[in-house]
This record gives structure tokens, sequence and C-alpha cells, in this order.
């Protein structure tokens, strides 16, 4: 392992004023996305959306640190005639390629509906495979639900010891772990809930982390904001998010850690914006801090895109837009009036 490279990977992922794409929707997960557009989801039409994300020059080359890709992207071709690779158009932008390499979650043995997140077995030989493509830093999401009597304390650990060997495992292959241990907001929960729980899970997973050696100068946390549920009905203010998430942090990620890159979670996209910019403007903080957006990044391109060709510019300038102002809001230079000006 050579942790001085894997430190200058995870640094470079959080370069001040730039954050990561996560284009690594699951193919189920995508087809939501495009259902909601209307327009079917093939191989193709997946190929063609997120070659336009990676071409958006403006958006990748200024905004863009990372980008998290699903199998099939890391292996498919662009559309133009020398197919060139889309881990290469990624390349050229100055980004750095990362994978998705979680098999996704199913329900916990004896734990009800409670998840586990699978894909450790065999997962040293994928990366290498994975490694010889471009991909540089790899992504595993860990989910944590709350609701009546949930989550159980024997979830929580099961799923921190699978996040802590997944990065353990890629470590030892030279690629950069995103640790990402998502409570979900899905829930009717009050934030004081979401404190509680997101608390209980970071310092479970640091634990884990160092009982499986990972040396955390060579990672990067990827959690979720401290927030109310979404059924709740309040709408949490950007400074109540930014002061509770940061109180959270603080007490359970050693300053080793190089950033932390926000999950977007199903926040509005300004919300999510409007969050990280508010705690950037608390500093110093030990960390930097940084998004790691799927959906907060790409709600403006998809919709504007609907799948025809002749919107592709546009949706490539809504996707810079947003791009820019979360670059601003790593650096807490977002405002408000920079949006309607747009
Ligand atoms: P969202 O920002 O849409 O939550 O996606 C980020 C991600 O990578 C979830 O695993």
């Amino acid at each position: 392992m050579d942790l001085q490279a894997l430190h200058e990977i995870a640094e470079k992922l959080v370069t001040p004023g730039k954050g990561i794409l996560a284009a690594d929707e699951s193919t189920g997960t995508i087809k939501k996305r495009f259902d909601s557009i209307g327009i079917e989801s093939t191989d193709v039409t997946r190929r063609d959306y997120r070659e336009m994300l990676f071409r958006a020059e403006d958006a990748m080359r200024n905004y863009v640190s990372g980008v998290i890709l699903y199998e099939e992207t890391l292996y498919q071709n662009a559309a133009d005639a020398n197919a060139t690779p889309l881990v290469d158009l990624i390349e050229r932008t100055g980004a750095v390629p990362g994978i998705k390499v979680d098999k996704g979650t199913a329900p916990l043995a004896k734990f009800g509906d409670q998840p586990i997140t699978e894909g450790l077995d065999g997962l040293g030989p994928r990366l290498d495979k994975d490694r010889e493509r471009g991909a540089r830093f790899a992504k595993w999401r860990a989910v944590v639900d709350i609701g009546d009597g949930i989550p159980a304390w024997g979830a929580i650990k099961a799923n921190a010891h699978a996040l802590a060997r997944y990065a353990a495992i890629c470590q030892a292959h030279d690629i950069v772990p995103i640790v990402e241990p998502e409570v979900l907001m899905d829930g009717a929960h009050g934030i004081e809930r979401c404190d509680e729980v997101t608390r209980l899970t970071l310092n479970t997973v640091f634990e884990e982390l160092f009982e499986q050696r990972v040396a955390l100068e060579g990672m990067v946390l990827k959690p979720n904001m401290v927030v109310s549920g979404m059924k709740s009905g309040v709408v949490d203010a950007a400074e109540s998010v930014a002061e509770r998430t940061l109180a959270v942090l603080r007490d359970c990620v050693p300053a080793s850690v190089p950033g932390i890159a926000f999950l977007s979670g199903g926040q509005d996209d300004e919300e999510a914006t409007a969050r990280l910019n508010a705690m950037n403007r608390m500093s110093p903080l030990p960390w930097k801090l940084t998004f790691s957006y799927g959906r907060a990044l790409q709600h403006a391109p998809l919709t504007t895109w609907a799948g025809k060709r002749e919107n592709v510019a546009a949706a490539q300038r809504a996707f810079a837009h947003r791009a820019r102002m979360n670059g601003l809001a790593s650096l807490g230079k977002w405002e408000g009036a920079l949006e309607k000006a747009a």
C-alpha cells in the first residue's frame, strides 16, 4: 500500500472550490430517475446521459474533483468515432474517476427490514480490475434507517464492520475508500433523533475503522447532514443544520481524515448548497468540507435534458450552475442572490 499516493488522491477529492459528482446510480435507481422524465432506461440512454455530464467542460474542469461511476459506466465508451472510454473523458477534465463497489442492500438476517450492504466477497480482484481501467477511489454506502424501535444496535454494528472491511481492502489495493454511512432522512423523526443516530453510527464506524487498521489520512468520509426527517414536516434552517452537523462531526471524526464530502440524500438542490455553505462559514474546521452529491447536482440537468439532443447544451449549463454554486459553498462563498441572478 502506498499511503502517500492514497493521501494525495484523498486531498485532491476535497480540493477547495470543488467536490464530487455522484453519478453511480444503480440500474434500478437510474431507471426511476429516467421514469420521472419519461425516457426509457437502456445502456445507450444511460451512456448518452452520463456522457453529456462528463462533456460539460465548464462544470467538470472548474468544480468537479472526482466522479463516482457505476460499474457499467466505468467500462462504457463514448458515442464518438474513436469510442473513447467515458473514464478518459473524465480524466481529461482533471477529475478523478471512482467506482461504486458495494452490491446494494439486503435485509439483515433476524433484523426485519433493516438493511445490510453486501459486496465484500471477491472485492480485492474487482478493485484491481477497476484500477486497471482508471478508477482511483471507491465508494461503499451503508444505510441506517430511523423508525419505530430502529435502528437496532446490531444493525449499526454489522454495517460499520462491513464498511471498515471494505475500506481496508481498498487501501490494500491502492484505492482510496469513500466511507459512506448514510442515516436516512426519510422518516418522521425530529433533528435530535437524527443527531443521536448519526453520532452512534459515526462513533461505531470509526471504532471499526481503527480495528481494521484503516489509515484515516487515506480515506474520505461521506456522511449525511443532521436534519429533521422528511415526513416530520419541519424544514430546518441552514444555520441549525450546520451547527448540529458540525457538533456531531467534531465529536466523532478524527482530524486526520482529510475531508468530508456530504451526500445530499433527498434535500432540495438549494438547501443542500446553503447548508454546506453555512458549515464552511463556521471555520476553522479540522477537515475540508465539500459535496458528493447525486440528486442535488443532477436534478437540474436531468430535467432540462429530458432525453432530447437539442437540450444538451442547456442541460450542461444547468449542471455547471449547480456545480459552481456547490463549489462556492465548499469555500463558504455562496449567496442566495447568485441563484436568482442565474
Ligand atoms: P445523493 O446525493 O442523491 O444522496 O447521492 C449521493 C450518493 O452517492 C448516495 O450513495
